[in-house]
């Protein structure tokens, strides 16, 4: 959402960029650079589709502005610019019963899915959809005090009693609406891909999530501001790129 990247593309002074996605869809590109590592931020605007103008969210608009930003992003610089890493900051909604609590930042070790259910052989596994994050986020959550755990992703800000027997199975530290989404994109596109993710709600604490979601999601905002740079700095680390960490 808008406000959840905000304070991040002022923070980086990010700029505009005019064409990067096709003029028939509703995203966003910014773009400049961290110290040495360039950056492109996308957000998925608003809707026009069903015509209510609000953010859009989920995984339809997530998984098609990844893969034309990963596209346009192999022709710009006559070629030469390539995706190295694809992050998918945002917030999220925690749990009580896995140690989870408002502004705790996660790097997601995985992701899966809680809405998709087949029961078909073959096809349950397909539409959980487990992805192991390609980075092992324990040293880098280690170092810079964050947590690690699984993202579960479904279409919906609330629950069913079976979304949460399937999070519970999948060992879900937290919700979200996109990651599993992004990270199909990424497996796809042969990327890494992982997700930082603030917890703005308390998916098992018995406030609606809407309520506190929108009580947090500021200082969400601000806390993706600030970690979003520190993951940088760590992954881009050219000792680390190197292999001498
Ligand atoms: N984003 C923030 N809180 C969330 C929740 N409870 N479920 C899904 N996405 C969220």
């Amino acid at each position: 959402m808008e406000a959840e990247a905000t304070p991040f593309v002022e923070h980086l002074e990010l700029k505009p960029v005019e064409d990067f996605f096709p003029s028939n869809t509703p995203f966003l590109a910014f773009s400049g650079a961290h110290g040495k590592t360039k950056v492109t931020v996308i957000t998925m605007g608003k809707d026009t589709v069903y015509e209510t103008g609000v953010d859009n969210v989920g995984t339809v608009p997530a998984s098609l502005a990844t893969y034309l930003a990963v596209e346009k992003i192999k022709t710009m610089n006559d070629g030469n610019d390539l995706v190295d890493l694809i992050l998918n900051a945002g917030t999220c909604g925690g749990f009580n019963r896995m140690g989870g609590a408002i502004g705790d930042v996660y790097l997601t070790s995985g992701v899966a899915n809680h809405d998709r259910r087949i029961a078909i052989p073959g096809f349950t596994e397909y539409g959980h959809g487990k992805i192991a994050s390609d980075i092992d986020p324990t040293n880098m959550a280690k170092e810079l005090g964050f947590k690690t755990g699984i993202a579960s992703t479904s279409n919906s800000l609330d629950k069913t009693d079976t979304c949460d027997e399937i999070m519970k199975d999948h060992n879900a530290s937290v919700k979200d609406m996109e990651a599993a989404a992004i990270a199909y994109i990424a497996k796809m596109q042969n990327l890494p891909y992982m997700g930082v993710k603030v917890i703005t709600d308390i998916v098992d604490g018995g406030r609606p999530s809407q309520d506190e979601f929108f009580e947090n999601l500021a200082s969400a905002a601000k806390s993706l501001q600030s970690a979003l740079p520190k993951v940088m700095d760590y992954l881009c680390d050219e000792k680390r790129v190197n292999g001498e960490l």
